[in-house]
């Protein structure tokens, strides 16, 4: 069986790295790996940690680049690619444009999609936006789906998705993540050397979410920087996104503050270890929202709503929104509150056991009527 890997984004390649190392380990797999390279320096150190060399890169990114330079770029490289490799099944990951595209381009080629992280939901088109819409319609090119938790079979189910094509694997970023987690480790960046963090309280920041750009962000940084003044034991970590927008925003609020370090983007293994040694998360991001539970530690997430109920029904995330008081309000009771503090930081696995690229093989060697 050709099996043909797609991704282009930080997020997609850290949970599509493990299964990428095993369907190449499989003696009954023909496994061809193609990058967009929709991120470049971002995906660069992901294929650098799991030390995968992809066959094809697309390598489409662009500074400032729109939704749609990303999608006709993806659209028209892949469509050759296909075509000289014609591969059995193509596999894609969540909810990216690379996400979308490239099972448009397998569907115009037809050729069979699995989605790797299928069934995520809020029910709001815009938020996020644009990963609601593209997770949706890659749903429906689809032919097997690989769902972390039952919650996202039943979204499936809900829009008329055979049942018959839904898998509950677990979520791949557990297999990710402890590969990395647990080891022994030594930070080699100089400000993470440099970082107190027995007497100190770290708070590891990201942000990044195209929704949250301009005033949403604005407020989100307004709140980090008032408990950076407020608090002299506290020191906020925040390796930046390259998106220069982001950047822009975060120079703008939160330079300046001695106990407020904005770094570059982190190697996955340094960052993993940086959320572990942390005493709280503040985040958009998707990903960090599924391994921040595991490690046992808060996370306030950033944003309206959240495609991921199950760590807020365990109760180690709580959805913060993205005004500035509120926020403000809810990290400067975790830094106060002992038992409030101590209610979010239990470890919890609500999205998988480590397993799920071991199930998402033995599926797709078992779907060979599909293909
Ligand atoms: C993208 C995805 C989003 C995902 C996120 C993960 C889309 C539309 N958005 O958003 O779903 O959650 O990745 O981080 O698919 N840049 C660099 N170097 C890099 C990466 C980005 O310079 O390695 C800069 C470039 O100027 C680029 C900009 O960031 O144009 C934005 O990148 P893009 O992929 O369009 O959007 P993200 O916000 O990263
Ligand atoms: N991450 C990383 N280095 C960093 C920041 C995040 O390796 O400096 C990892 C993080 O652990 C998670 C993923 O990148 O696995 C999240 O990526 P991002 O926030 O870009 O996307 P999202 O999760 O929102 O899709």
């Amino acid at each position: 069986m050709k099996v043909l890997t797609v991704f282009g984004t930080r997020p997609e390649a850290i949970k599509m790295a493990p299964l990428v190392e095993m369907l190449n380990a499989d003696a009954e797999i023909d496994s061809v790996l193609c990058v967009t390279a929709q991120h470049r320096e971002m995906l660069d150190q992901v294929l650098a940690l799991f030390k995968l060399t992809p066959d094809y890169d697309l390598n489409i990114m662009k500074p400032n680049q729109t939704i749609g330079m990303i999608t006709a770029n993806v659209l028209t490289g892949l469509d050759d690619v296909l075509k000289k490799e014609k591969p059995d099944i193509i596999l894609v990951h969540g909810d990216t444009t690379t996400t979308f595209v490239s099972a448009l381009a397998a569907f115009y080629n037809q050729i069979p999609v699995g989605h790797v992280e299928a069934g995520l939901r809020t029910g709001d088109k815009y938020s996020p936006y644009p990963e609601e819409m593209n997770r949706i319609l890659t749903g429906h090119i689809a032919d097997i789906h690989f769902a972390p938790t039952t919650r996202n079979r039943d979204n499936l189910l809900r829009e008329g998705i055979a049942e018959d094509t839904i898998h509950i694997t677990g979520n791949t970023v557990i297999d990710a993540l402890l590969r990395v987690a647990g080891k022994p480790y030594e930070f080699e960046d100089e400000v993470l050397k440099n970082t107190d963090f027995e007497n100190k309280r770290v708070i590891t920041v990201t942000c990044h979410r195209r929704e949250n750009l301009g005033e949403n962000m604005e407020q989100i940084f307004g709140a980090i920087r008032m408990i950076a003044d407020e608090f002299d034991d506290v020191e906020i970590i925040y390796p930046v996104h390259l998106n220069p927008k982001v950047r822009e925003t975060a120079k703008k609020i939160l330079s300046g503050a001695d106990n407020v370090k904005l770094i570059a983007p982190l190697q996955y293994q340094p960052f993993v270890n940086l959320m572990a040694r942390s005493h709280f998360i503040i985040t958009d991001s998707g990903g960090m929202q599924e391994e921040a539970p595991s490690l046992g530690k808060p996370v306030l997430v950033v944003r309206k709503e959240t495609e991921r109920p199950e760590a807020v029904a365990a109760g180690t995330v709580k959805l913060a929104g993205v005004e500035k008081k509120t926020i403000y309000e809810l990290a400067k009771r975790l830094l106060t509150d002992n038992a409030f503090y101590d209610e979010m930081a239990h470890a919890v696995n609500p999205y998988g056991d480590g397993k799920a690229c071991e199930r998402i093989i033995k599926i797709l060697k078992n779907s060979e009527n599909l293909l």
